[in-house]
C-alpha cells in the first residue's frame, strides 16, 4: 500500500528555561493508504508529541530539531505555518481523546462541522448544512437532522465523540491522528467507536494513526504498529507478528499488562509468562538513561545494555527492535 505519511527519523526538543532536552529522539513511522498504525507505549514515551509534530500543533516550547514528515511529497518540517493551517483539518485531522475540551461548547454541531467545511472547501451556507447531516449519519447519530441543533453539553460522550470524528472526517482527510480516541468512554462505547471508525475507513481508504496505551485495541484495529519508550520507537512491525512473537521485552510488558487481549484481526494469545505491571516507571525528560533507556527496569538486562546503546535488530522484513536480548522470534500465528 502507498505510504500517505512518511515520518523520517523525527527529533522534537523541549526548552525549559534552564535546559534543553530531548522529547522524541530519531522516530520513524509510516502511514499507508487505508490502513491502521497504531503507535503504543505508556503515559509519557511521546505518543502525543509525535502527533502534535506531524499536526503542526507542538505546544509552546517544543520544535523540531530534525527530521521530516512527509505528506506525500510535501515535507511538513519545512512549509510556513499558513500551509500547515490549510492542509489541518482538510488533508490531514486529528481526533482528540476528550471531546469536551475539542468542541466549541458554544456552537451547535452543525455550526461545528460546518466551520471546517467552509474554511477549506468552497460551499456556501446550504451545502455545508447538507454535508454537515451527511456526516451525522455516516458516523451513525440517530435522528441527524435533530441533532444539527444541538449543543456538545446535550449529547453523551459517545455521541461527542461520534460528532469529532464527523468533523474530522468532514473534508475526507487522506490522513486520521486519533490519539487516545476512547480513553474517557466505557468499553461497550469504545468497541463501537472503534467499529464505526473502521467501517469508515473501509469506505474512505483513509490512513489512521491511532495512538493508544491499550493493546487489545491494537489487536481489534492495527495492520502495523510502533511502540514507543521514553522518546524512542524500540519495536515496529506488522501487527499480526510483533502480536504473535514480541520481540521487545517492553512490548511482551505491555503486552502482559493486558489481561485479556481481546480476540481480533490478529489472532492471538496472551504470552505465557505471567500478567503483571512493568516495575517501575517511565523516566521524564532529562533522565533518559544514557545507553538502553528501558535498561533500569528490563529484567533482561545485562551490563552492556547499561553502557552501549542497543542497535536495530531485523526479525523480518518490516519488523524490528532496538534491542541487545530480544525475545527469540516464534511462529508469527497466522492473520485471519
Ligand atoms: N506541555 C508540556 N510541557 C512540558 N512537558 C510536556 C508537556 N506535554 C508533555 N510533556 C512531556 O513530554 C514527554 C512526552 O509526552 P507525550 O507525548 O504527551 O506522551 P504520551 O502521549 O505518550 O503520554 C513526557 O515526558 C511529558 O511529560
Ligand atoms: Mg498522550
Amino acid at each position: 500500500m502507498d505510504p500517505v505519511l512518511q515520518i523520517k527519523d523525527l527529533k522534537v526538543e523541549v526548552d525549559t528555561g534552564t535546559a534543553v532536552h530531548s522529547v522524541l529522539d530519531g522516530v520513524t513511522l509510516t502511514l499507508r493508504r487505508g490502513q491502521t498504525l497504531a503507535v503504543v507505549g505508556e503515559s509519557g514515551c511521546g505518543k502525543s508529541m509525535t502527533a502534535l509534530s506531524a499536526m503542526g500543533l507542538l505546544p509552546d516550547r517544543f520544535r523540531i530539531a530534525a527530521g521530516q514528515i512527509l505528506l506525500g511529497e510535501e515535507d511538513l518540517v519545512q512549509v510556513r505555518p499558513q500551509r500547515l493551517r490549510a492542509l489541518r483539518g482538510n488533508a490531514m485531522s486529528m481526533i482528540f481523546q476528550e471531546p469536551m475540551t475539542s468542541l466549541n461548547p458554544v456552537l451547535t454541531v452543525e455550526r461545528q462541522i460546518a466551520e471546517v467545511v467552509e474554511l477549506h472547501q468552497d460551499k456556501t451556507g446550504a451545502q455545508a448544512r447538507e454535508i454537515a447531516l451527511e456526516m451525522l449519519r455516516a458516523v451513525q447519530i440517530p435522528s441527524p437532522e435533530t441533532r444539527l441543533a444541538a449543543y456538545p453539553h446535550e449529547l453523551s460522550g459517545g455521541m461527542r465523540q461520534r460528532v469529532m470524528i464527523a468533523i474530522a472526517l468532514a473534508c475526507r482527510p487522506r490522513v486520521i491522528i486519533a490519539d487516545e480516541p476512547t480513553t474517557a468512554l466505557d468499553v461497550t462505547v469504545q468497541a463501537q467507536i472503534f467499529r464505526l471508525l473502521r467501517e469508515l475507513q473501509m469506505q474512505t481508504d483513509t490512513a489512521i494513526m491511532l495512538i493508544t496505551h491499550d493493546m487489545g485495541a491494537v489487536a481489534e484495529m492495527a495492520d502495523e504498529v510502533a511502540v514507543l519508550y521514553a522518546g524512542k520507537c524500540i519495536e515496529a512491525g506488522p501487527a499480526a507478528q510483533l502480536l504473535a512473537a514480541p520481540a521487545h521485552p517492553y512490548t511482551s510488558g505491555l503486552m502482559a499488562c493486558t489481561p485479556k487481549l481481546r480476540l481480533g484481526r490478529a489472532a492471538l494469545t496472551a504470552p505465557a509468562r505471567g500478567l503483571g505491571e512493568i516495575p517501575g516507571m517511565v523516566p521524564p525528560l532529562g533522565q533518559f538513561p544514557p545507553a538502553c533507556r528501558f535498561a533500569p527496569r528490563c529484567a533482561r538486562a545485562t551490563e552492556k545494555c547499561h553502557a552501549t546503546p542497543p542497535e536495530t535488530v531485523r526479525l523480518g522484513p518490516d519488523h524490528e527492535t532496538l534491542c541487545w536480548h530480544p525475545n527469540e522470534a516464534r511462529e508469527a500465528a497466522p492473520a485471519c
